[in-house]
């Protein structure tokens, strides 16, 4: 059964926000679930966490970073991929905590503006920490502005909000004494690996989404396996949350680019095949 996109934005250069209708994902799934897409019959399957639900509709934001992703922009409103697959992977761990610190990086922001509200929804204070290399990536500022009881933004060059990391912004706040009593953190993995550092440091248990190479979604191939408090889970099933302080970062990160090369030539050739791109 395919699936027309409804409504497809630009949110920033490369970064795109599509509205899916869907027949059961909207009733079924929950803050922390991911989907996964096939374009067409010679698409490969790619993960997708759930940016949001509305009548019918599923929301993705995707970022453009190899052929698949680039192919999905190249869709339009109207237009119709050939599979989603969903609600996969265990939700959020929705609950009355305290404090809260939600950490989003890039593209990141995304996955956790559900959380975010289902968070403030069962009664927590957010601080939410947003921030991307230029002011021109960030993305969903309004919707964190309206949800977050207090909103710090940051960039890599300092055109908007402070200059520096987000990681810089989380310490600078433990120092001045904030106790919070979790953490999520999502973004590129080398943020929440960072992230996990500091909340190791600090004693808070920290919550990240991570993004292994998935392949069936469904814990039967094992391309997903991350090593986490010493033993072998499969992302897909057994997360995709984890406990950051516990994961191994080093072998998650070899295993993301272990197809590099593949990655590089399958995306130079989908270039060639549909020429210019400067729009994206
Ligand atoms: C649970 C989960 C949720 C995700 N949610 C989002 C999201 O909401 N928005 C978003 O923009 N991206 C998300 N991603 C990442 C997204 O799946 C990859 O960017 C996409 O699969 C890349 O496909 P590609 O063909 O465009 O690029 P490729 O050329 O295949 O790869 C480019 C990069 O993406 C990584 N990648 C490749 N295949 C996969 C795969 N099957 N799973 C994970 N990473 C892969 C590679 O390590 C490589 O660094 C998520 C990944 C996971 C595992
Ligand atoms: S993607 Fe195959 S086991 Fe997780």
């Amino acid at each position: 059964m395919s699936h027309k996109i409804l409504k497809k934005a630009k949110l920033a250069t490369g970064i795109y926000d599509y509205f899916i209708a869907h027949p059961t994902l909207p009733v079924f799934s929950k803050p922390g679930q991911f989907l996964i897409i096939r374009i067409d019959e010679r698409g490969e399957r790619i993960p997708l966490t759930i940016a949001g639900v509305s009548d019918g509709a599923v929301r993705v934001i995707v970022k453009c970073v190899g052929k698949s992703t680039y192919k999905l922009a190249t869709l339009n409103e109207g237009d119709e991929v050939l599979e989603v697959v969903g609600p996969l992977g265990n939700p959020s761990e929705i609950e009355f905590y305290g404090e809260i610190c939600l950490i989003g990086g890039g593209v990141g922001a995304a996955p956790l503006l559900p959380i975010m509200k289902a968070l403030k929804e069962a009664g927590n204070r957010i601080t939410a920490i947003i921030g991307a290399s230029t002011s021109e990536q960030l993305i969903l500022l309004e919707e964190f502005k309206r949800t977050a009881h207090e909103l710090i933004i940051t960039t890599d060059d300092g055109s908007l909000g402070k200059k520096g990391l987000v990681t810089h912004r989380l310490e600078e706040l433990l120092s001045k004494g904030n106790n919070f009593d979790r953490i999520w953190a999502i973004g590129p993995t080398i943020m929440m690996k960072f992230v996990s550092a500091i909340a190791s440091r600090a004693e808070i248990p920290c919550w990240v989404s991570l993004n292994p190479i998935m392949v069936d979604g469904t814990g039967m191939c094992g391309a997903c396996r991350v090593e986490v408090n010493g033993s072998m889970k499969f992302a897909c099933v057994d997360g995709p949350e984890f406990d950051g302080r516990f994961v191994n970062w080093n072998e998650l990160i070899k295993r993301q680019h272990q197809y590099q090369e593949q990655e590089r030539i399958a995306l130079d050739l989908f270039k060639k095949e549909v020429g210019d791109l400067s729009w994206l």
